[in-house]
């Protein structure tokens, strides 16, 4: 059974917890493919909220499994509180919840590293959520990292903290001039939680290829957005991961054939949280009234986002690399209000126009946008059904916006809640 991926296709926060829930429900697996504990997924059912960072979003159905694929980076104590958590509020997570041994761990000194690394930079900061994600990809890539799979095996462990411990606190000592952390640190916080993670992790490359095999629907999670890809974001503003299609591959081991949707994520208009270019970024006044109505505050940090008009380019920037065949267009209810709404459809830089993303961070932050003036329409969107309920100029926007990016328009979302969707395809 072929496989969906399901990818932001902005500078992540497009939405994704909402659709991959939509999705989820008619999945047997979804698993997680890259990034950590600094993704957050908000999903609204009923009357309930759940913010999900490291599990899957499918752990709210029963009888769907979830796996943390090797390309993910885990945080063991974040990862158990949030178990408990879920547990807490009455969800099966034992027996649904699978993490791979060979993703990589994050442990409290990738954490510091972190926090010290931005303070360093000071005004050249990313913007990163403290996680630790950057220097836990570093040390996988530096070949110095830890898997999960040691976790279980303490002397290979304790061996491989002390030689990584070492060498952190001479960069804490004599780079960074702070503290010093000890291995009670870093080990004291493991204790409490391995019982609970030791029964989850799995061989997951068996497990998704078994599933495969087995005709099972598999729905691959994306997190974050293509304009945060370590290779064609907007580096160095970007996260540490492979957002993109080849990340899937490679960060859960399923081979290229099985995928065959890419369901590419979009808010109606475009945010991005921390540093880096965003061409459409909107004046504070201006940008205040959408972020309160859109609620735009960070899921993992709670940091207000920065706030733009639809842009065009970097969506069909993602939709080339992830060879997207839909467009889930989300959050057009939050524009219900506006008079007119302009949309991105090419940049100038140097009195050129310039009709893709550029590679370079320097030209995307000196771009100007090009906005073409689409009539709003004035009517609360949240209780339309079928794109026929939807006000004239509300379908010609999201008309506008699938044109604009090549891409056909899958689902449209007008609210946080399961039912307030539109489908206009089967899924
Ligand atoms: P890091 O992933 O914590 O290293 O942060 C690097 C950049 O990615 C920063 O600009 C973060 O704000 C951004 N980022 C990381 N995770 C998310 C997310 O889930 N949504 C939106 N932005 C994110």
């Amino acid at each position: 059974m072929p496989a969906t991926l399901i990818v932001g296709a902005q500078w992540g926060d497009e939405g994704k917890g909402k659709v991959i829930d939509l999705l989820a429900g008619k999945a047997d697996v979804v698993a997680r493919f890259q990034g950590g504990s600094n993704a957050g997924h908000s999903v609204h059912v009923g009357a309930e909220q759940y913010v999900l960072h490291l599990v899957p979003s499918g752990i709210l159905y029963p009888g769907t499994i979830n796996v943390i694929g090797n390309g993910v980076v885990m945080d063991p104590v974040r990862l158990v509180d949030e178990i408990v958590h879920l547990e807490g509020r009455g969800l099966k997570v034992t027996g649904n919840l699978f993490v791979s041994d060979l993703a990589h761990v994050t442990l409290p000194y990738h954490k510091r590293l972190d926090e010290a690394n931005e303070l360093k930079r000071g005004a050249d900061k990313i913007g990163t959520t403290h996680q630790g994600i950057g220097p836990t990809y570093a040390d996988k890539y530096g070949r110095i990292g830890i898997k999960v799979g040691d976790l279980l095996d303490e002397p290979v462990f304790l061996a491989k903290v002390r030689r990584n411990l070492a060498e952190k606190n001479a960069f804490f000592r004599e780079h960074y001039h702070i503290p010093e952390m000890t291995e009670a640190e870093i080990i004291d916080p493991l204790r409490g939680c391995l019982a609970k993670l030791a029964p989850l992790v799995t061989d997951s490359v068996r497990l998704l290829h078994d599933a495969m095999k087995a005709g099972k629907k598999i729905l691959l999670e994306g997190a974050q957005g293509t304009l945060l890809d370590v290779d064609f974001g907007t580096y160095p503003f970007v996260t540490a991961s492979h957002i993109t299609a080849g990340g899937a591959l490679s960060g859960t081991g399923l081979p290229p054939a099985v995928l065959t949707r890419q369901i590419g994520v979009v808010k109606a208009y475009t945010t991005r949280v921390g540093a880096g270019p965003l061409p459409t970024e909107l004046p504070p006044e201006e940008g205040e009234r959408l972020r309160i109505i859109g609620r735009e505050y960070g899921a993992t940090t709670g940091r207000p986002r920065r706030v733009g008009w639809f842009d065009a380019l970097p969506v069909r920037r993602a939709a080339m690399l992830n060879g997207l065949t839909d467009l889930a267009i989300t959050k057009l209810d939050v524009l219900d209000h506006l008079d007119e709404i302009p949309v991105c459809t090419a940049y100038r830089w140097k009195g050129k126009e310039l009709a893709e993303f550029p590679n370079r961070t320097e030209v995307a932050q000196e771009c100007e946008p090009v906005y073409r003036r689409l009539p709003g329409w004035k009517t609360v969107t949240s209780g339309a059904r079928k794109m026929t309920d939807l006000p004239d100029n509300a379908r010609r926007y999201l008309d506008t916006l699938a044109e604009l990016a090549g891409v056909p328009m899958g689902i449209v979302s007008i609210g946080p809640k399961r039912d307030e969707t539109i489908f206009l395809k089967e899924f």
